[in-house]
């Protein structure tokens, strides 16, 4: 695929992302604290760096599973279906549950997410995203925890992609088109 040249210009720093996951780790714990086991539910694949800096600053017995979902996909408006492409590998019936995402923009997959797993009767659902881009909500929907709310720019980095580039930045960057 051709690609219009662009740049990256650093938006969060590896430092400010260290803090704030430090933060939100403390503020999970103290939320799930004498729990027998957190299931922290990664959503695949862009919060694979944020899970695993995450789960590491977690004082809580955690058990770690993945879910893959396609948001998009072909549609681009607002009945947009939500593919689940890989699910998780354990139950979570009457278990303590936290969904890590990456950035919830229109709210689409979250709120699929959301659905499909509280159908099976975990004992607690919450949700932790990284970022969040509340100008371009479409679905009335929030994460428990947030790290950053962010205009509406196109960001990469810290496992977020462009055109699946870019996931392995360790910052969070704003991509700036050149053309
Ligand atoms: C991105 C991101 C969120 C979702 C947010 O995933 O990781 O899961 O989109 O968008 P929404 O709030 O508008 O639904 P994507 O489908 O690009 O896959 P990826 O995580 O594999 O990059």
């Amino acid at each position: 695929m051709t690609q219009n040249p662009y740049v990256i210009d650093q938006m969060i720093s590896a430092k400010a992302i260290a803090a704030r996951v430090e933060a939100l780790a403390r503020e999970i714990t103290a939320h799930f604290r004498g729990t027998d086991k957190l299931v922290v539910v990664g959503l695949l694949r862009g919060s694979f760096v944020f899970i695993a800096d995450l789960v590491r600053e977690l004082d809580l017995p955690v058990e770690v599973d993945f879910l893959e979902a396609s948001s998009y996909g072909d549609a681009t408006h607002s009945s947009r279906e939500v593919r689940i492409l890989k699910d998780l590998r354990g139950e979570i019936a009457g278990r303590d549950v936290l969904v890590v995402e990456d950035i919830v923009d229109t709210g689409f997959t979250l709120s699929h997410v959301l659905h499909l797993l509280r159908a099976r009767g975990p004992k607690r659902l919450e949700v932790c995203a990284l970022l969040d881009k509340p100008s371009r909500r479409e679905v009335d929907i929030r994460a428990t925890w947030t790290g950053f709310e962010i205009p509406d720019e196109f960001v990469v980095g810290y496992g977020i992609d462009f055109a699946q580039r870019n996931r392995n930045l360790p910052y969070i960057g704003k991509v700036r088109f050149l053309a």
